[in-house]
C-alpha cells in the first residue's frame, strides 16, 4: 500500500517506519522544514531508543521518505494518516487546529477512494469536523477512520511492533478490511469498533493508568502515616487477578506527553456534556499538586531546603528518552530554586534540553552523576535511568550528612542506608 503519514513526533515517525518494515511504500510529511531535513538525512530529531536504527534501515530500502510536500505526499496514497499534535489549551480543551490545518492541506490532493485516519488523540465525535473539512474541497470519494495510537516513549518502537491490540474505528466493512491488513503483520487482536468508540477507548486507556498511579501515590501517602511500605503494600495486592502488580510505580506522579493532557481533555470534555462533577478533575488536581506536596513534606524531613546543595539526577520525563513534556524535574527545580536552594542537573540524554526549559532556575547542568553529587546534601534519584539506578553513591559519600531521595522507590533502603546516606523514599519509611 501507500501510505502518508502527517506529523513527525513520536507516533508519527515510529508509525511511519513501522508501516515501512512491512513492506509499504511510506511518505512522512511535516511542515517543519527543519525536522524533514533531519529526517531526509536518517537523523530522528529526538532521542528513541532503536528508532534511528529502523529509519535508517527503512530509508535504505526505498520504503520510506519525507517531505514538507503535500502535493507529492498526498496525490498518491491509498492511506493518509494524521498524527499531529493535540496538546491541551489552558482551559483543558484538545486544540485541533493542527489536525484541521493538515487536514484542510491534504484535502485537495486526496485520490479516489482513500482513507484518511486519525492517529491523533482527539475527542469523540472531531471526524465529523474533519469530513466537513474534507467534503468543503475534495473532489473525490474518501473513507475517514480513527486508528488511535498506545505506544510509550522509551519504548515507541517495541510497543509499536508488539501492540497488546490494534483498535479501529470505522463504519464501513471495506475501510476495517484494509486497516486491518495493514496491521495483520503484528500478530495481534484487532478490535473494530466505531470511531467515537476508538476516540473514547484512547481516553479511557490513559485516564485509567493515570488514575491508577494517583490511586496508588495517595496509598503511598497513607502509608507514611503508619509505619506500613507501598511497595510491600504493591507486592501484596499485585497477586489479585483483578488488579494486579503491574505499572504501578509510586512517585512524583505522571508526567508527560499524553496522561496530563488527556485527563485535563477529559476533564474539560466531561464539563462540557453537563459531568462537570467528575472523577478527572480530582485526579488532575492530586497529580499537579503532588510535587509541590512531597517537597514540602520532605523540608520537615530534611531541616528546610534553605542554603541546601542538591543533586537531581534525571531531568526527562521519564527514562530513555529527551522529552521534558511535564518532567517532575521543571516543577522541582523551580520549586527548589524558589525555597533557595543550589541545584545541580544530571540526565543522560535531557540536559541541553532542560538547561533551556528550566533556564530561570539557576540550575547547573553536568555531564556525570559524579560531578553533580559532588556537593551535596540532598540527592534526589527523580528519574530512574538505568544508570543513575546502577550508579555506585557509596563510593561518593562525603564526610557529611547526606539525604538521598528515593523518587520512584529504585532503591534498596538498607543499601542507601548502609552507605551512610539518610534514604527517603515514597511511602515506605
Ligand atoms: C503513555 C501511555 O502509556 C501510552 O499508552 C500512550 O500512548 C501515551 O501515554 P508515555 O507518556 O510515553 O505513554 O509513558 P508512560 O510510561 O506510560 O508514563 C507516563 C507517566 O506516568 C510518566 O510520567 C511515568 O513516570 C508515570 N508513571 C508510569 C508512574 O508514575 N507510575 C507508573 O507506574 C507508571
Amino acid at each position: 500500500m501507500k501510505i502518508t503519514v502527517i506529523g513527525t513526533g513520536f507516533v508519527g515517525v515510529v508509525s511511519a517506519a513501522v508501516y515501512a518494515s512491512f513492506g509499504h511504500t511510506v511518505v512522512g510529511l511535516d511542515i517543519d522544514e527543519k525536522k524533514v531535513a533531519s529526517l531526509i538525512k536518517g537523523k530522528v530529531p529526538f532521542y528513541e531508543p532503536g528508532l534511528e536504527e529502523l529509519l535508517l534501515e527503512q530509508q535504505a530500502t526505498g520504503n520510506l521518505s519525507f517531505t514538507t510536500s503535500y502535493a507529492t505526499a498526498v496525490a498518491n496514497a491509498d492511506i493518509v494518516i494524521i498524527a499531529v499534535g493535540t496538546p491541551s489549551t489552558p482551559e483543558g480543551k484538545a486544540n485541533l487546529s493542527y489536525l484541521y490545518a493538515a487536514t484542510k492541506s491534504l484535502s485537495k490532493y486526496l485520490k479516489e477512494g482513500a482513507i484518511v485516519v486519525v492517529k491523533s488523540t482527539v475527542p469523540p465525535g472531531t471526524l465529523s469536523g474533519v469530513d466537513e473539512i474534507l467534503a468543503k474541497t475534495a473532489t473525490v470519494g474518501y473513507e475517514l477512520a480513527s486508528v488511535p495510537e498506545f505506544l510509550k516513549e522509551g519504548t515507541a518502537v517495541y510497543d509499536t511492533l508488539n501492540p497488546d491490540r490494534v483498535v479501529i474505528g470505522a463504519t464501513k466493512k471495506h475501510v476495517f478490511e484494509i486497516l486491518s491488513e495493514l496491521h495483520r503483520p503484528l500478530n495481534t487482536t484487532v478490535i473494530k469498533v466505531s470511531p467515537e468508540s476508538a476516540q473514547m477507548a484512547k481516553y479511557a486507556a490513559n485516564a485509567y493508568l493515570a488514575t491508577r498511579i494517583t490511586f496508588i501515590n495517595q496509598i503511598a501517602d497513607l502509608c507514611e502515616h503508619n509505619g506500613s511500605d507501598v511497595q510491600e503494600v504493591i507486592t501484596a495486592i499485585g497477586p489479585d487477578k483483578r488488579v494486579g502488580g503491574h505499572y504501578w510505580y509510586p512517585g512524583f506522579g505522571y508526567g508527560g506527553s499524553c496522561f496530563p493532557k488527556d485527563v485535563k481533555e477529559l476533564a474539560y470534555y466531561s464539563r462540557t456534556v453537563g459531568e462537570g462533577h467528575n472523577l478527572f478533575n480530582k485526579i488532575n488536581e492530586l497529580n499537579s499538586e503532588r510535587i509541590d506536596r512531597l517537597l514540602l513534606n520532605y523540608a520537615e524531613k530534611i531541616g528546610g531546603w534553605k542554603g541546601k546543595h542538591v543533586a537531581v539526577l534525571g531531568l526527562s520525563f521519564k527514562p530513555n528518552t529527551d522529552d521534558m513534556r511535564e518532567a517532575p524535574s521543571t516543577k522541582v527545580i523551580p520549586w527548589l530554586a524558589e525555597n533557595k536552594a543550589t541545584i545541580v542537573g544530571f540526565d543522560p540524554k535531557a540536559g541541553d534540553a532542560a538547561k533551556t526549559v528550566v533556564a530561570d532556575s539557576g540550575l547547573k547542568v553536568v555531564t556525570s552523576i559524579k560531578e553533580a553529587v559532588k556537593d551535596a546534601d540532598v540527592i534526589i534519584a527523580l528519574i530512574e535511568w538505568d544508570e543513575i539506578v546502577a550508579f555506585d553513591y557509596g563510593a561518593t559519600k562525603l564526610d557529611k550528612k547526606q539525604f538521598f531521595i528515593d523518587a520512584r522507590n529504585q532503591f534498596n533502603p538498607s543499601i542507601i542506608t548502609k552507605w551512610g546516606y539518610e534514604y527517603l523514599g515514597v511511602g515506605r519509611e
